[in-house]
């Protein structure tokens, strides 16, 4: 069941999307070597709270940790942990708050330190697929245009592996609603999209094969040939002049820019 939201609710859901966003940008300052993905999701949880809303992620189907912290080959839902950030290392951090009945979600992909040409062109194309998705979130096209412009740009462009076993989502006072959005599909197929659909558009793209495994702990998510993936996702309301963003990736681009142990593209 697709709910479809009214003007009143898109602005309640742009606030826990921009905290979301806000989350992301505390972190983006505080990323440097020997930092440890623990320390950032309990500044995650605080930040979190002390603005007014809960972790969506905590408890979720168990899920025991505020944020996904998903380190190199690791795709998503890594569980934050002891192990301190390394130079070259690059890092999904996917961030949900519940604030006033609504779920924000969203992440972005960091690289600490230069992690070579190869990777962070990974990391530029995969956020460049992203955009190319969100462009068709417009009323009258299909959920299928969006996932066919990310896979254009990224397993026949460029040869990258294209998770398919994990999708983006619609959001609201559910974390995870209909329709799914896959980032592989065909254009034209799937459900016609309407004004006032939140999606939460998530590509999870494989610098290697598409090919990948769950840990014994249930939840990481890693590449089968361990080589790195990056993973961005935005918040976007369908309407029908366009698209309407709801997260905001310029106040995390302008941290990780002042940022100097992050490299940029
Ligand atoms: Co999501």
């Amino acid at each position: 069941m697709i709910y479809y939201k009214t003007p009143a609710e898109i602005e309640v859901m742009r606030q826990s999307c921009l905290l979301v966003s806000s989350a992301l940008t505390e972190v983006a300052a505080l990323l440097r070597p020997g930092i440890t993905t623990l320390s950032l999701d309990k500044v995650i949880g605080e930040f979190i709270q002390d603005h007014g809303g809960i972790p969506s992620f905590l408890h979720y189907n168990g899920y025991p940790f505020n944020s996904c912290i998903s380190v190199n080959d690791v795709v998503v839902h890594g569980f934050p942990n002891n192990q301190e950030l390394r130079e070259g290392d690059i890092i999904s951090v996917d961030v949900g708050v519940l604030k006033n009945g609504y779920h924000g979600d969203h992440a972005y992909t960091f690289a600490i330190g230069d992690p070579g040409e190869d990777i962070m062109q990974l990391i530029r194309v995969t956020k460049e697929a992203l955009y190319k998705g969100i462009e068709k979130a417009v009323a009258g096209n299909r959920v299928g245009d969006i996932s066919f412009a990310i896979q254009e740009h990224t397993e026949k462009k460029y040869g990258y592996g294209v998770v398919r076993e994990l999708v983006g989502h619609g959001l609201g006072k559910s974390l995870h609603e209909d329709p799914q959005v896959p980032n592989y599909g065909k254009r034209g197929s799937g459900p016609k999209m309407k004004e006032g659909l939140v999606l939460a558009i998530e590509p999870m793209i494989n610098l290697g094969k598409r090919d990948i495994y769950t840990e014994k702990d249930g939840w990481t998510i890693r590449t089968s040939d361990h080589k790195p993936s990056v993973h961005f996702e935005h918040d976007v309301c369908v309407q029908k002049n366009g698209p309407d963003l709801l997260s905001d990736f310029r106040p995390i681009e302008a941290a990780e820019a002042a940022n100097p142990h992050l490299f940029t593209r």
